[in-house]
């Protein structure tokens, strides 16, 4: 074969080959979904609100029906920080979580989609896209189509809380009826503890939306499952509450 031949042939080749690379690279991102590729969308600073904790108590309740209109960033930034944003240097946080696990997490569900609440980086992560705010809320089309629901979700599979679990179970092993007490508390200190840590989050909610005269209401998800398919939650990944944020009607 002549070289120039060989040449056209090699050029041939390493042009199908970069097709070839450049399909290899591609293909895996191509494939995974825009929340496996952590797609963020970043908040605002949160702002200070100037409203006294006093007043804020006084005027905090729950109502039953929003406005359809939509909450500014600005607004649903100092609302996630306040219920569980970073205040301190060392990452802890606006409200207290058992042995500072922090293994609730705040999902916002609005007309746009699903996103999760990542303190860390002040921002919210892309889980879903549509509208999934009837998912969360599907009895009360009055409560649902307020333009932000947060739900809350206890991440079990977390690290800490796994071995605190496993710690339970293994000390109810034991026959020794101090191991099978203490066991006993281990596993019941775990659904209580999950639960203190929402109710912090909810009453702040409460609080961060009377002080800037928004309207709020936790909400008992009735249907857990049809609220973890909508968020694609993991099976150790617990729905607890909701909680509706808007304009009041
Ligand atoms: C854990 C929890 C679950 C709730 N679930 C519902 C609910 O499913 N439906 C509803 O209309 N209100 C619900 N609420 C709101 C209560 O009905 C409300 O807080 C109560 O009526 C007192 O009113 P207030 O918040 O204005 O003081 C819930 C509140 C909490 C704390």
């Amino acid at each position: 074969m002549s070289i120039r031949k060989q040449l056209k042939k090699l050029e041939y080749r390493s042009r199908a080959l970069q097709v070839k690379l450049g399909e290899t690279v591609t293909a895996p991102l191509r494939n995974r979904s825009a929340a496996d590729l952590g797609i963020m969308r970043p908040l605002p600073e949160p702002e200070p609100l100037s409203m006294t904790l006093t007043d804020a108590l006084q005027s905090r309740h729950s109502e039953q029906q929003f406005a359809e209109r939509t909450i500014s960033d600005q607004q649903l930034v100092n609302i996630l920080w306040a219920v569980n944003g970073v205040n301190r240097k060392d990452g802890k946080r606006t409200t207290p979580s058992p042995c500072g696990w922090n293994g609730i997490l705040v999902y916002v569900v609005k007309s746009n989609g699903a996103w999760l609440w990542t303190p860390e980086k002040g921002a919210l992560t892309y889980v879903k896209g549509g509208d999934l705010r009837s998912s969360v809320v599907p009895l009360n089309p009055l409560v649902a189509r307020a333009p932000v629901h947060l739900v809350y979700v206890a991440d079990l599979s977390s690290t800490r809380l796994k071995a605190f679990e496993s710690a339970g179970e293994f000390l109810t092993l034991f026959r020794s009826g101090s191991s099978k007490r203490l066991g006993a508390w281990a596993n019941n200190a775990v659904r209580s503890t999950v639960m203190i840590d929402v109710g912090a989050k909810v009453q702040t909610c409460y609080l961060a939306c009377a002080a800037m005269g928004l309207a709020s209401l936790c909400w008992y998800t009735p249907d857990h499952q049809k609220t973890a398919e909508a968020l694609s939650l993991g099976p150790r990944q617990v729905v607890i509450a909701s909680q509706a944020v808007g304009h009041p009607f």
